[in-house]
């Protein structure tokens, strides 16, 4: 079975996918790490993202592994070299959007993740999962938060990779990252008219794990 988690930047979707995860003995898929893995593959290769012939090759030579079963976070290993820290950098962060946004990219990810979901029971966190990868999955789930709560969580994301940043700078990009994941024309971030939504400002996170967890009981 598959449960979906879609929201923004910042809302505390990772954290309480992995937590109901390990609540239910669900793996756990962070589609947003795919799509920064193949951001930081890009990059790597000097890729040129406007080319999509370019894209497309480079994509035909992606070695992208993924591993959900651990407890803690989801491990990407390209060419077998563990990336999961690499990806969550700044400068990879300001450009996964654009790489995001490209068909090829998605058609290529999208693919991945519905077969590495269609066989056990996975917790899929992202965008676009509730509308366009998991359509029918049982149990949706949107989460939202305002910007000072988002822009204090993420500015502790960063501090975790040695990076730092300032508060209204998080949040300007926050606001821009939105705007682009929203209007873009594939898959926008959006939320599915079936999802549960909920509101995390105000939420510990042990508050969000079980108002999922309940209304998953419940139903
Ligand atoms: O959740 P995150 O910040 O790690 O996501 C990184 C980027 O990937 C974000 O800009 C939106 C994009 N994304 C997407 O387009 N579709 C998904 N299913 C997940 C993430």
């Amino acid at each position: 079975m598959v449960i979906t988690i879609d929201g923004p930047a910042g809302v505390g979707k990772t954290t309480t996918a992995k937590r109901l995860a390990n609540k239910l003995g669900y793996q756990y898929l962070d589609t947003g790490a795919m799509y920064r893995a193949v951001t930081y593959f890009f990059r790597q290769n000097s890729v040129d993202i406007s080319s999509e012939s370019q894209v497309k090759k480079m994509l035909d030579i992606l070695n992208l592994e993924l591993d959900c079963t651990s407890n803690d976070d989801m491990k990407l290993l390209l060419d077998n070299k563990n990336i999961s820290s690499l990806i969550r950098s700044k400068e990879i962060t300001n450009a996964v959007s654009k790489v995001s946004a490209l068909q090829a990219v998605r058609e290529r990810m999208v693919k991945i993740q519905k077969n590495t979901a269609k066989n056990g029971n996975f917790i899929v966190e992202g965008r676009d999962i509730g509308t366009v990868v998991f359509p029918d999955a049982k149990y949706k789930f949107f989460l939202v938060a305002d910007y000072d709560t988002r822009a204090k969580r993420r500015l502790k994301d960063f501090k975790r990779v040695n990076e730092e940043l300032n508060v209204n700078k998080i949040k300007q990009d926050l606001t821009d990252r939105d705007q682009y994941d929203s209007s873009r024309k594939l898959s926008p971030l959006k939320q599915a008219n079936d999802a549960i939504v909920i509101d995390t400002s105000n939420c510990t996170i042990d508050d969000q794990v079980n108002q999922i967890y309940k209304h998953i009981e419940r139903n």
